[in-house]
């Protein structure tokens, strides 16, 4: 049967770096290298100047349907005054909670052709490829109680409670467990054991899922601000990181930092497998719609190509053609063609279209 892919450029840079994504995905129709039944489709911005909702039922449905979902990015300054319904980012929220997906997989791979790239430090991050795997549809962001209340002396309290179930850990950690079979098996997962109920509850549920279900992986411990210094002073001591949503927020966008540029991260959001192994998935890059240069046609595509790496990877298990694109990547960053996120001494700056051209050659 057909994969059916649903694709959500939205708005800013989403639909331009989406474009050569389009591209590679025609190319490999063209070359039946696979069949897609590609689907394009509305979010955010977008979708609330067409249909009046940052995302409409029907769109959900679609998504539903789909075997695997290909995001842009939403948002900007046109939609920023709308009010609290109106936000383009509900979007993607809907779609998270819509679909289930509570595993949200950030890598931080630095390419080799990229070293040459002024913000990074060669001897810290050369051959870094380390995957976060942060937990993101439960903990601090969603727990109850929460809100502010207004005290007797008319002074306020606001509040927002941790609250992590053992099934939720469980199955978090088994998506971390699973990827680092494939990796070095080896998993650090991170916490506050030290001073929150839920971070020791998380480390017992963690410890016990390793030892009943996966004893030929390598469990760690490590407390979250430990975490932190340990990513910045040697980030290579990782393989798969697993941690909350709060956790994973801060640590997911630090790491992204030691890889040079957003414009380069993809990532994904898995959903739970059903009975026949099937799960919901959504792969987007990291970065947002960049209303500075949105329209300029200055954009790095490679954020979105990777994300469809991922998808290739995870949700059809295409290895081969999700590593094709990955080296097609790496062999346009080596060949000096380059965007201005991601520009060096010596190499030749480029828009988006010609960097997804270059990346279709390859
Ligand atoms: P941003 O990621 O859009 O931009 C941050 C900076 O990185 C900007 O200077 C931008 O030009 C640059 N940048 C981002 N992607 C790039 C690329 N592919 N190539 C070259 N440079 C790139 O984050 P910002 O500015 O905080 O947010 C802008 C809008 O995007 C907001 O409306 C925000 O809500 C939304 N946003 C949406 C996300 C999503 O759709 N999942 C995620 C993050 C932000
Ligand atoms: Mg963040």
């Amino acid at each position: 049967a057909n994969k059916k892919l649903l694709v959500l450029p939205g708005d800013g840079i989403g639909p331009e770096v989406m474009r050569e994504v389009v591209r590679v995905i025609d190319w490999m129709d063209r070359k039946r290298r696979v069949s897609f039944d590609l689907v394009e489709d509305l979010v955010g911005g977008a979708s609330i100047d067409a249909r009046g909702a940052p995302i409409t039922p029907d769109t959900v449905a679609r998504a539903k349907e789909a075997d695997a979902v290909l995001f842009g990015s939403v948002g900007g300054p046109k939609w920023e005054t709308l009010g609290f319904d109106m936000r383009p980012e509900l979007a993607i929220l809907t779609l998270r909670r819509e679909l289930g997906l509570f595993a949200n997989l950030r890598p931080a791979i630095v390419l080799d052709p990229l070293l040459n790239a002024s913000t990074l430090k060669p001897e810290i991050v050369k051959g870094l490829d380390l995957m976060i795997v942060r937990e993101s549809t439960g903990g601090i962001y969603f727990g109850e109680p929460r809100g502010v209340e207004t005290l007797a002396d008319g002074s306020k309290r606001g509040f927002n409670t941790e609250v992590y179930s053992t099934p939720e850990i469980e199955r978090v950690a088994r998506v971390a467990f699973d990827l680092a079979r494939k990796r070095q098996s080896r998993v650090c997962s991170v916490e506050k054991a030290n001073v929150m109920e839920s971070g020791l509850l998380w480390r017992q549920t963690v410890t016990a899922l390793q030892q009943r279900e996966y004893p030929d992986i390598e469990l760690s411990h490590m407390y979250a601000d430990n975490c932190a210094m340990q990513l910045v002073r040697n980030p290579r001591q990782f393989d798969v990181i697993v941690t909350t949503n709060l956790f994973g927020d801060l640590l997911s966008d630090l790491a992204s930092m030691l890889t040079g540029s957003l414009g380069m991260l993809p990532s994904a959001t898995l959903g739970a497998p059903d009975s026949s192994g099937r799960r919901h998935a959504l792969y987007e890059p990291i970065h947002g719609s960049a209303p500075d240069i949105a329209g300029k046609g200055i954009a790095n595509p490679l954020a979105q190509m990777l994300s469809f790496a991922m998808l290739l990877r995870y949700s059809f298990d295409m290895q081969e053609d999700a590593e094709m694109i990955e080296r097609a990547c790496t062999n346009v960053l080596a060949s000096g063609l380059r965007t201005a996120d991601v520009m060096a001494p010596g190499c030749a700056k480029v828009g988006t279209h010609v960097m997804g051209e270059a990346v279709l050659r390859e």
